[in-house]
């Protein structure tokens, strides 16, 4: 029994925002720094009040009506998300709440940028072991409320959005591998280092991180996880039709893709038009790439994140 990916979608709030925006909006920052550092052009950001659940639950009305599916049928629904509607419920109860559906097993996981792939792996387990037939796993973010805005080295770096996929039960393959580790003494260099405590925010709840101790760690984990699934698959890197590394930076994908010898054509890459949506970035490459054709039907997809913990995910799918 495999799990089958039947429908995807997702969702981005808004218009673009430029580079050049947000050095009209008062950042000291200009385009040519932003597109030669990290390669980002744009980024949507979500209007005051919009939530997650509200970009996660267009995302999956999309994933469902590609996979033919009713919200009424899941019985598993698995939200990777950082910047959750509330502390809680989870964003995964409240979208199911907003899908009308009643009865599934739904939870957030909380992995940062490697959410989705985490997400994923946890819904084929359960799909695979047999307790579950029918499976919503979305990535949704409204990062741009935890950025500090005054921080010029992360505020232009990341944009709101979300990505779905509906999983299915099946004899046809289907999810083939996936991975997911952590390193707990890294949760310096990335973090939201902040909470709410007898009504009162304490710490900061701004999005701090040390962005070349990020940039080295990323490029050794995408690189070490992508060799482990195709291994677990029994695969090579050069069997890979995509490659669908974590959208943070053109840089980071351009040397993941590099040291796994796989050529540029076939590493999709949205985070120019996306910038980082963190948990929600590798289901909306996916998306954008399966309803523009270039993904077909039989291909080997390598999907993979990494992000705050630090942790990092992996799924090498035959779509
Ligand atoms: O999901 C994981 C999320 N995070 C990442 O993937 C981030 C990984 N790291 C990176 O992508 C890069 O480290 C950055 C893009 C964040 C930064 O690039 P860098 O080449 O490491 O630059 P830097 O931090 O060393 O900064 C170089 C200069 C500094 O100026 P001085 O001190 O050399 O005069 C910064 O003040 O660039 C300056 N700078 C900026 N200038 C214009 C920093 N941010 C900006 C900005 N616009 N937005």
């Amino acid at each position: 029994m495999y799990a089958r990916v039947i429908g995807t979608g997702s969702y981005l709030p808004g218009k673009p925002v430029s580079n050049d925006d947000l050095a009209a909006r008062g950042i000291d920052t200009n385009d040519e720094w932003i597109v030669t550092r990290t390669g980002i052009r744009s980024r949507h950001l979500a209007e005051a009040g919009t939530t997650s659940s509200e970009l996660g639950l267009i995302a999956a009305q999309r994933a469902l009506e590609m996979a033919g599916v009713a919200a009424a049928d899941l019985d598993l629904i698995v939200v990777a998300t950082s910047t959750p509607d509330f502390i809680f419920p989870s964003t995964a109860c409240i979208i199911q709440g907003k899908l009308g559906n009643k009865g599934a097993a739904a939870f957030d996981v909380q992995a940062v940028c490697a959410g989705f792939t985490y997400a994923l792996g946890i819904a084929e387990k359960f799909i695979v072991s047999g307790s579950h037939k029918k499976a919503l796993v979305i990535g949704a973010e409204v990062f741009s409320r935890i950025l500090d805005w005054n921080d010029r080295g992360t505020c232009v770096l990341f944009g709101d959005g979300a990505g779905a996929v509906v999983l299915e039960a099946s004899e046809t393959p289907g999810i083939m591998a996936t991975a997911m580790h952590a390193d707990g003494s890294q949760f310096g260099i990335l973090n939201v280092p902040g909470q709410v405590c007898s009504g009162q925010v304490t710490g900061d709840p701004f999005l701090r991180m040390d962005g070349q101790a990020v940039f080295k760690f990323a490029v050794r984990v995408l690189a070490d996880i992508a060799e482990e699934v195709c291994a677990k698959a029994g695969i090579s890197t050069a069997d890979l039709d995509w490659l669908i590394p974590h959208q943070a930076n053109i840089r980071i994908i351009e040397a993941t893709g590099k040291k796994l010898g796989v050529p540029r054509e076939k590493v999709i890459v949205s985070v120019d038009r996306h910038g980082n949506t963190s948990a929600a970035s590798v289901p909306l490459a996916l998306d954008e790439a399966v309803r523009d054709g270039r993904i077909q039907r039989g291909q080997k997809v390598l999907v993979e994140g990494v992000g705050g913990g630090f942790t990092w995910g992996a799924a090498l799918l035959e779509f």
